[in-house]
């Protein structure tokens, strides 16, 4: 028995979680430590997360890992890491010390930057080379905006005393001592300033946006050797061997290494990624063309489709309006509401993610009667999950073809709610795949690491390892289907012309 301890900072918490692997390729959970950490506004539209919480976040979590797990650090073979992608992260080479707050994914203070990029007429060339469109979202602009904005930072970058990164940079950084200043591919995708073709920085778009190439990582594959701990972090070195963003972690804890494959990740926002192997498909609908991961120097590449408001909706009715008790309560809260009531609810709470790509676009709740409630805002608030992804979908079914898209593999925190999976399988028209393990960014890091110490078998063992716990099968006839995408395509383009 190996075990492998995977490092997960997300958004709002971070886990370690401590797998054991065995020599036919499965990889299982056996402790888990969780924090969640605060979240910081200090505009409209501008969300940050402090360095240290981040960081300090791990470090307990992962002691706590191996404490609940009744291990020793000796017998962690590797760790693998997997974060919140395009988070951007800037900091000192010499003290460590950040220079700023990290600048989170949601967060949209750079779309003036993004504005006059698109006026440039740099779109084409950036979607060409990154797979990325120009949008506040990405790492590129909101270093920019820290570079523009620090006094004498970027004087400083410019002679190689600060370090640019997203999350798993700095957990690198932080893990290694300083030692590592490294990214895996798939990190590096997200930032809107590498190269998907060549796999480098490019240093063209980095000079457009006044990032001087000094401040970047070297770029690693996501299972390989990433340094070693601190010895006196965890009461001895533990080698870093696996390092992917958390979406492309899930695809490949989803097993999803053929081309066709198609993975939905339900946390936060959600993150559908269809591998298309070998091959970079460029989409004609606006979906995002990224490296699924990196083996050997090979990308495998995805299409990729980002709704930056799934469970946050569902959040929202809890934490926001008050009207529901937990996120659970929602499954049998939506089996009780009226069916004589169509509510649509349109969570663009931070813009419209793929494949509109609005930010200034907002939501709204369609269909209100007297009569209206929490149990119909529950059943809104999940069925406007469904059809986001729906939204994905036909997007990638034209960009990719329809053959190998049949099945979805879903998992995330939403995964669970079998309401809103039988809704997502009768309004994509699709079987919807649960796996046995819903934990999939962690095992997909876990398996990573494993791949990088040399204890786990190819992706092709791994994959046979994978185990279904239930199928969704969709039940809703083929009008009923249309007439309500229909309408909920109705309602988005009502908040689009707002
Ligand atoms: O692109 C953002 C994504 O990586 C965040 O994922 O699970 O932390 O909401 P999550």
């Amino acid at each position: 028995m190996t075990y492998i301890l995977a490092i997960d900072q997300g958004t709002t918490s971070t886990r370690a979680i401590v797998f054991t692997t065995d020599p036919a390729g499965g990889v299982a959970a056996r402790a888990t430590a969780q924090e969640e950490f605060p979240q910081h506004y200090p505009a409209s539209g501008w969300v940050e997360h402090d360095p240290a919480d981040l960081w300090s976040t791990v470090v307990r979590t992962t002691r706590a890992a191996i404490t609940r797990a009744g291990i020793e650090t000796s017998e962690v073979a590797a760790i693998g890491i997997t974060n919140q992608r395009e988070t951007t992260l800037l900091w000192d080479r010499a003290t460590g010390a950040p220079l700023h707050n990290a600048i989170v994914w949601q967060d949209r203070r750079t779309s003036d930057i993004c504005g006059g990029l698109r006026d440039a007429g740099h779109e084409a060339m950036l979607t060409e080379r990154t797979g990325l469109l120009i949008d506040p979202y990405f790492s590129g602009t909101k270093l920019k905006w820290l570079l523009d904005t620090i006094p004498g930072a970027r004087a400083r970058a410019e002679k190689g005393e600060l370090a640019f990164g997203t999350v798993d940079a700095w957990l690198i950084w932080n893990l290694t001592g300083g030692r590592v200043h490294a990214t895996d591919a798939t990190n590096a995708a997200r930032t809107l300033l590498y190269n998907i073709g060549n796999g480098g920085w490019d240093a063209e778009i980095c000079g457009i946006l006044g990032i001087p190439l000094a401040l970047l990582p070297e770029v690693r594959d996501c299972a390989g050797d990433f340094g070693t701990t601190e010895p006196g972090l965890f009461g001895r070195a533990i080698p870093i061997r696996g390092v992917a963003g958390d979406q492309q972690a899930a695809t490949v804890g989803q097993a999803c290494f053929s081309p066709g494959m198609l993975k939905s990740t339900y946390g936060t926002g959600c993150f559908a990624l269809l591998n298309t192997g070998r091959e970079r498909v460029t989409s004609k609908h606006r979906l995002l063309t990224t490296i699924a991961y990196q083996l050997d120097g090979e990308p495998t590449y995805a299409l990729e489709g980002s709704i930056f408001v799934a469970g946050a909706v569902v959040q929202w009715l809890r934490d926001g309006l008050g009207v529901i008790e937990t996120s659970q309560s929602t499954q049998g809260l939506a089996e009780a509401a009226d069916p004589g009531q169509d509510v649509v609810l349109v969570p663009a709470f931070t813009g419209l993610g793929a494949p509109y790509w609005r930010p200034d676009c907002r939501g709204a709740v369609f269909g209100l009667t007297r009569n209206s409630g929490p149990k119909e805002l529950a059943r809104a608030a999940l069925e406007s999950v469904g059809y986001q992804t729906r939204d994905l979908l036909e997007a990638m079914r034209e960009d990719w073809g329809a053959s190998g898209t049949e099945v979805l593999r879903v998992d995330g925190g939403m995964a669970a709610n079998d309401w809103a999976m039988q809704f997502l399988a009768d309004i994509l028209g699709t079987e919807i795949d649960r796996p046995a393990s819903t934990e999939t960014t962690a095992l997909g890091a876990a398996y990573l690491a494993a791949l990088g110490a040399g204890v786990a078998p190819g992706p092709a063992e791994f994959q046979r390892g994978w185990a279904l716990e239930r199928r969704f099968e969709p039940t809703m006839g083929a009008t009923e289907r249309q007439s309500r995408y229909d309408r909920w395509q109705r309602a988005v383009a009502a908040c689009l012309a707002v």
